[in-house]
């Protein structure tokens, strides 16, 4: 896919913006607090139907106002799709594609395929599992639907028996409510486990690969799957857990606790690595994601890179740019605070694009 255009009324620090992108790549130039994340952010809106910071819409909505509304024009090949989001505080959230109003999110997710890469992804590694389960369950709803739907589902089983395991104690639980939550768990746990499994094993190896070609090829890196389910089935988990389950008054195993290895030459990349190995590495997760995105989706994934020159020697924003060129035909969105650098080594590198600049809260198109 390719955004075209971009409408924003009243969406963060924006009032209103009309913006024309370039088909290949965008650069978003302008001061610490201009709007760059901010603009970014609503293209991510626009794929995901939620941005990528804030769970709460009320809070996208531009201080002086009381509703937001986004609108993008989408084009693939022959096929142009307009997708508009709005949100009022008093009404409900809407959502549009085409002539249609969406009522799930699973029902957009996937449309507008989207990897977003920027300064908080260092997450990945430092925090806990759950911010990667997010970076794998991200890419994989946007291949499958029934994957986000069976996650939404597990995820509602899930709270309801951690619910219950609060109201117990060792002797007063009900062991056919936990059977009847457990037997509910069982399916989705399955389907999750199974298409995590099966994702991981394509994405491994172009991880790996795409490590190479960033970093020169010193270093061995690697991602493995790791899972409670892989060793035994659900239903053995979950039944030889409810003692432990109901004395810490919640549920201790299940695809909720998978995990993803980062490895560097064997080692984990978490005590080991450096900031450069660190960043190639976060850079080859990602860039990976697009691939595998690119290559089971129908639709072109978007690529947006926020802020990931700062720290980084030219010659290092060079190889990357040459990566994204020759390995990924995405439209790129750019952003840097910096506005000519790197639209020097794209014109250098023979790279088409448009440069904009935010200042006082308005999009500029650089001439
Ligand atoms: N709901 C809102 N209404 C008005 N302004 C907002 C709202 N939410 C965020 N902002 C403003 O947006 C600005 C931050 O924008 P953003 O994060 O996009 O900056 P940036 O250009 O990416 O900066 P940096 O280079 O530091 O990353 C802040 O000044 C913040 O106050
Ligand atoms: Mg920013």
């Amino acid at each position: 896919m390719k955004l075209t255009k971009l409408k924003l009324s009243n969406y963060k620090n924006y009032t209103e913006a009309d913006i024309q992108f370039n088909g290949d790549v965008n650069v978003i130039a302008g001061d610490n607090g201009s709007g760059k994340t901010n603009l970014l952010d609503a293209i991510y809106n626009l794929s995901f139907c939620k941005s990528n910071f804030q769970h709460q819409d009320s809070l996208l909505v531009n201080h002086n106002r009381d509703f937001f509304r986004l609108e993008g024009m989408f084009v693939e090949s022959d096929l142009t799709l307009k997708v508009a989001i709005a949100f009022d505080s008093k009404k409900k959230k809407l959502i549009q594609a085409g002539d249609k109003k969406l009522t799930k999110l699973s029902d957009h997710i996937g449309t507008i395929p989207l990897v977003f890469i920027g300064p908080r992804d260092i997450q990945l590694i430092f925090e806990g599992s759950a911010d990667r389960r997010k970076f794998l369950d991200s890419g994989i709803s946007q291949l499958n639907r029934k994957y986000l739907q069976q996650l939404v589902h597990y995820n509602k089983i899930l709270i309801q028996r951690n619910a219950y395991l609060k109201t117990t104690q060792l002797h007063t639980y009900d062991n056919g409510i936990l059977d009847s939550y457990n037997s509910q768990l069982i399916g989705p746990a399955e389907f999750l486990h199974s298409a995590r499994d099966r994702f991981i094993e394509s994405f491994k190896l172009t991880f790996q690969e795409s490590y190479e070609t960033l970093s020169g090829g010193n270093e061995k890196a690697s991602c493995a799957y790791k899972s409670q389910l892989a060793e035994r089935e659900i239903k053995t988990l979950l039944e030889d857990s409810v003692q432990k389950d109901v004395v810490l008054q919640r549920t201790t195993t299940g695809i909720h606790k998978d995990d993803l290895l980062f490895l560097l030459d064997d080692r984990p990349l978490k005590r080991f690595g450096s900031e450069g190995q660190l960043k190639t590495y976060l850079l080859a997760l990602k860039l990976s994601m697009w691939k595998e995105l690119n290559r089971h989706s129908s639709n072109t994934p978007l690529l947006l890179l926020d802020d990931i020159f700062a720290k980084l020697d030219n010659h290092r924003v060079k190889n990357l740019l040459y990566f994204v060129r020759e390995e990924c035909s995405a439209q790129v969105f750019i952003s840097d605070t910096h506005l000519t650098r790197v639209s020097d080594i794209l014109n250098e590198l023979n790279m088409d694009h448009k440069v904009f600049s935010i200042k006082n809260n308005a999009v500029n198109e650089e001439r």
